[in-house]
């Protein structure tokens, strides 16, 4: 190849690829910007009229392949949902606040629960109520108080849930919520990174956006942060909110939207044995005499079993128990653990234990912790792919 630059100028220019045939396997497209071929095309992909990328902070081939496969996943299926986008973003949490920050306004409020994900309910308080739009918390399970809420108060622009919850692996009755939204006008959004669209699709009844933190299962190796957020409204998603993420820069970046494209590829294979793990766990727990309570919501014990079995394909792999003896005897049942990894995260293929009054929530009053369920002796377990025998033999000798 001819060269006619000074070598100083050689150094500098880029290369210019020189592959012949696609490659197999998604690149990861670690440039900020995109060239283009003539002033032509640029003016065409300014305005609008031909498609093409500008800048990564806008979009990106690998970010984008990612959102594709996301948007298919959660409409899969279903009808109406032909349409449905989605845009990656750098957490679950900017995932969240970008959504409500394109379409609420000040002075709308947003109905939800108690017992959301604490960094989605710190968000709720601090971030997004000191702008103007209020968050109201409900039991979401009690159809009369959400039905009166709406009926009285016209402020209410979106209902906002996770299901199942934290920590009590609670269900949450999707159909109600979708047809509630939709007979009132207001927004729906559902939490779904405990599911993935594979345990669970939203739009199935007819909600109109669907959240992820992708760092957990979908991801589902532990070493990407990302969230997505789907919207059933192709127009909106690339419109508004496509705005509000370009110019508030809470995009994804390439690298981690690649991780979380590979982890994706195996998807169901490891939500298949998540659930049949944590069932597993579940049943051994549950007769276990140093234990109180078990919350798994595929335990026919559970209160919300039915509901489950109507809208998730299987229960997935989190689950949470009490143990007799409080907090000494959580704290103690944590120093034991020898093959169970102690994070605070969760959805990752190894088993993850916390402990949350002694550590994700031993700032807060317990009072409140205690009002949202999360006793001293609460054990939090997302368990992993490994073999079942050894997670539970774990757990059996760290209990006692
Ligand atoms: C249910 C749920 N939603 C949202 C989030 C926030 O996601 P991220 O940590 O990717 O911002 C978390 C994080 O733990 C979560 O558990």
């Amino acid at each position: 190849m001819e060269n006619k630059w000074s070598f100083s100028s050689l150094c500098v220019r880029e290369s210019k690829e020189n592959r012949t045939t696609r490659p197999h396997i998604l690149p990861i497209y670690a440039t900020s910007s995109f060239e283009f071929e003539s002033i032509d095309e640029g003016m065409d992909i300014f305005k609008g009229d031909r498609q093409g990328h500008v800048y990564s902070r806008y979009g990106n081939p690998t970010m984008d392949a990612v959102a594709s496969k996301i948007a298919l996943m959660e409409g899969y299926g279903v009808e109406g949902a032909q349409d449905a986008h989605c845009i990656m973003f750098s957490s679950g949490m900017s995932a969240i606040l970008t959504l409500i920050l394109a379409v609420l306004k000040p002075g709308d409020k947003i109905l939800t629960q108690g017992n959301l994900y604490g960094g989605t309910t710190e968000q709720f308080k601090k971030i997004i109520g000191k702008h103007g739009i209020q968050p109201v918390f409900v039991d979401l399970k009690d159809s009369n108080v959400v039905r009166e809420s709406l009926a009285n108060d016209d402020q209410i622009r979106m209902i906002y849930a996770e299901t199942p919850a934290n920590p009590t692996l609670a269900c949450i009755d999707l159909e109600f919520l979708g047809g509630l939204g939709q007979a009132h006008n207001v927004y729906t959004c559902i939490d779904n990174s405990f599911c993935t669209p594979y345990l669970q699709q939203p739009f199935h009844f007819g909600i109109d956006f669907v959240v992820h933190s992708t760092t957990k299962y979908l991801n589902g190796h532990g070493n990407s942060t990302s969230g997505a957020l789907v919207g059933r409204d192709g127009d909106l998603m690339r419109g508004e909110i496509w705005q509000a993420m370009k110019l508030t820069g809470t995009n994804c970046n390439p690298f981690d939207a690649w991780l979380l494209n590979n982890g994706m590829k195996t998807l169901t294979l490891r939500m298949d044995r998540h659930s049949e793990n944590a069932m597993s766990v579940a049943e051994f727990l549950s007769q276990h005499d140093q234990v109180n309570t078990v919350n798994y919501p595929g335990l026919p014990s559970h209160p919300d079993h039915e509901l489950a079995k109507k809208q998730m394909k299987d229960f997935g792999g989190m689950l949470s128990f009490e143990l007799k003896g409080g907090l000494d005897a959580g704290i103690a049942f944590m120093r034991k653990l020898q093959f169970c990894h102690l994070a605070p995260t969760l959805g990752d293929i190894d088993t993850l234990v916390l402990h949350p009054a002694s550590m994700s929530h031993i700032n807060i009053d317990p009072k409140l912790r205690l009002a949202n369920g999360i006793t001293d002796g609460l054990i939090r377990l997302s368990i992993g792919i490994e073999d079942v025998e050894d997670i539970i033999e774990d757990l059996e000798q760290a209990i006692s």
